[in-house]
């Protein structure tokens, strides 16, 4: 199960908005999936959005477990989500850092929605209906923004909080790529 290149910012691939998938089960949807979790786990991501490895459709996958580096980072169920609705259902937005594994070695303060419903399906077609809040909220909006062409740094609204991870984090864990 090949890891693909993931493409990088500067890409315009990452630059559009992604087409609906139309058709559920089908076995180019399994392996699309089954590239994209290869290619997040042996990257160490959160998340990964298919248009990230030249994909046209709209697939997200994430989940965080638990990690003894990032001890204070809330677990996310892994999920697979296709076709993403988003709904805020706050006001309030909360700055927090980001990276992106088609931003290589940066970090950014991106602010986000604190809680939201987001709707969609798994890749059998089977509906998603979840309301969330603090950092699955945050992977969430990261990840179904790639679907839109935006990439976090577009969001940035403080560029002091942008910088190189190694710098920023200087030995210690940065918070993990999307
Ligand atoms: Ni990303």
């Amino acid at each position: 199960m090949p890891i693909k290149p993931v493409l990088r910012m500067g890409d315009p691939r990452l630059l559009e908005v992604a087409r609906k998938v139309e058709e559920f089960g089908t076995p180019l949807l399994e392996a699309l999936i089954r590239d994209m979790q290869d290619t997040m786990e042996a990257l160490d991501g959160a998340g990964l959005a298919a248009p990230q490895i030249g994909v046209d459709l709209q697939v997200v996958i994430f989940g965080v477990k638990r990690n003894p580096r990032y001890p204070e980072a809330e677990e996310v169920p892994y999920t697979v989500l296709l076709n993403p609705i988003i709904t805020p259902l706050t006001k309030r937005m909360e700055q927090g850092w980001e990276g992106c594994l088609s931003v290589p070695g940066m970090r950014g303060m991106v602010p986000r929605f604190t809680r939201l419903r987001y709707q969609g399906s798994d890749q059998y077609g089977k509906a998603i209906d979840r309301s969330v809040e603090g950092f699955h909220a945050r992977v969430v909006q990261h990840e179904c923004d790639h679907l839109q062409g935006v990439l976090y740094p577009m969001r940035i609204t403080d560029f002091r909080m942008f910088g190189f991870a190694d710098v920023l984090f200087s030995g210690q864990a940065a918070p993990m790529d999307e």
